[in-house]
C-alpha cells in the first residue's frame, strides 16, 4: 500500500519520533473533553480506595490518540505499562506468561484488540473479571483444570473498531471512551506545542493552517509540521510562516480540506462512474485499488466526518459539499 501522507497511521520511522512528542500527563493531552474528565473522576476514585483502575476501551479512527492515552494513565496512576497488540499474542500460552509476569496494578495495554484470537480472548475473561487464570494440567481423561492467582491489572484495550469486538469481551470493560476527531482551534495547539517540542518559530496562521489540512488528526498534523518544517529549512531561514507553509502543501499535493489525490479519485470516481452515488464500499474499494476495511476504517470517517460522504443503507453517496469543493455543478441544479 502506498503510503499517503494524510494517513492517521504510523509509517515509516515515525515511531521514534512521536515518543518524544507524546504528552506525559493527562494535563498535556488536548483536547478529547469529555474522555479526559471521565479518566481523570475514575483514576482519581481507584487511587483514594488504593485499587486498580477499572478496564478500559478506547477506540476511534487512527492517529487521534489511543496509544499516548493508555501511556498517559499509566502514569497518572503511577504504575509500569506493558504494551503488546492483538495479532502479537498467537497462544494463550503466550497472554498468560504476560499476566503473570505483571506486578500490581500495571496497565497492560493491548493494541489493535479486536485482533485478538478467539482461544487467547477466552484466557483473558476470568483475568480481567477475576483476577485469574484457569490452565489445563494433563491431556485426557486425567486432565484436570487448575485456577491461578494473578496480581490485580489495568487492561487498557484500543481499537479502530469497537463493532468487531465480541460481546463478551466488550462486555468486561468498565470505562469505554471514544476518542472524537480534534478542532481546528485544538489540533492548531497540538501543533504550537509540538513545534516548541521540535524547536521550531511557527507563527500562529501557520499552524493555523496546518490544523485546518489534518484530518481532525493528531498525527497528521504533526506529520505535516514536520515535511514544512524542513521545507522551510531549505527554501528559507527554517521559520514555518503561513506563506512557506502553504507553499509545502501546495507541493505535497494537501488541499484546503487536507485531502489528497486518493480521496480526489475516490470521490470523482463516485460522481464520474457512479452519479455520486450509492455505490457499495466494495465497488469503491475496487476502482481505487484499496481494501474495502481500510476505507472504511481509516478514510471514510473523516470524510463522513466533514458531510462529504454520507451512508445510506444502499451504499454511499456523495453530498452536494464535493460539489462545491471541486467547483463542479450539482446535478439536478
Ligand atoms: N490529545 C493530544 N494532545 C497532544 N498530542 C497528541 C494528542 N493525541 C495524540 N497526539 C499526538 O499524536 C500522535 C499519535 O497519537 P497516538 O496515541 O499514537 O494515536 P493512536 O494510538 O490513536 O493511533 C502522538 O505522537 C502524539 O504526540
Ligand atoms: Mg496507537
Amino acid at each position: 500500500m502506498e503510503e499517503r501522507i494524510v494517513s492517521g497511521e504510523t509509517q515509516h520511522e515515525e515511531e521514534w519520533q512521536e515518543l518524544s512528542l507524546r504528552p506525559q500527563r493527562l494535563s498535556q493531552y488536548i483536547g478529547q473533553k469529555t474522555v479526559k474528565d471521565n479518566l481523570k473522576v475514575f483514576i482519581e476514585a481507584a487511587k483514594m480506595r488504593e485499587e486498580c483502575l477499572d478496564h478500559v476501551l478506547l477506540y476511534g479512527p487512527p492517529g487521534l490518540g489511543k496509544t499516548t492515552l493508555a501511556s498517559i494513565i499509566a502514569n497518572e496512576m503511577g504504575v509500569n505499562l506493558r504494551t503488546t497488540s492483538g495479532p502479537a499474542i498467537e497462544r494463550p500460552g503466550d497472554l498468560a506468561a504476560i499476566l503473570t509476569s505483571l506486578e500490581p496494578g500495571d496497565v497492560l495495554f493491548i493494541d489493535e484488540i479486536h485482533r485478538l484470537n478467539r482461544s487467547v480472548e477466552e484466557v483473558l475473561y476470568p483475568a480481567m473479571e477475576d483476577f485469574c487464570l484457569d490452565i489445563v494440567i494433563g491431556k485426557g481423561p486425567s486432565a484436570r483444570s487448575v485456577r491461578l492467582d494473578l496480581p490485580p491489572f489495568t487492561l487498557v484495550g484500543a481499537t479502530t473498531r469497537a463493532g468487531m469486538l465480541s460481546a463478551p469481551l466488550r462486555d468486561r470493560f468498565g470505562v469505554m471512551s471514544r476518542l472524537e476527531f480534534y478542532t481546528h482551534p485544538e489540533l492548531s495547539e497540538i501543533v504550537t506545542r509540538t513545534a516548541d517540542v521540535m524547536d521550531v518559530i511557527i507563527d500562529m496562521r501557520a499552524s493555523g493552517e496546518i490544523a485546518r489540512r489534518s484530518r481532525g488528526t493528531p498525527r497528521i498534523a504533526n506529520r505535516l509540521l514536520r515535511r514544512v518544517r524542513d521545507f522551510a529549512q531549505v527554501r528559507a531561514d527554517g521559520e514555518v510562516t503561513k506563506e512557506i507553509t502553504d507553499e509545502a502543501l501546495e507541493l505535497l499535493q494537501v488541499d484546503q480540506e487536507g485531502l489528497d489525490h486518493i480521496d480526489h479519485k475516490l470521490l470523482k470516481g463516485m460522481i464520474e462512474k457512479f452519479k455520486g452515488g450509492p455505490v457499495g464500499l466494495d465497488t469503491i474499494a475496487a476502482t481505487i485499488g484499496e481494501e474495502a476495511h481500510t476505507i472504511e476504517d481509516v478514510y471514510e470517517p473523516y470524510l463522513l466526518q466533514i458531510g462529504f460522504l454520507q451512508r445510506t443503507p444502499r451504499g454511499r453517496m456523495v453530498t452536494h459539499r464535493v460539489y462545491d469543493h471541486f467547483d463542479l455543478e450539482v446535478p439536478g441544479t
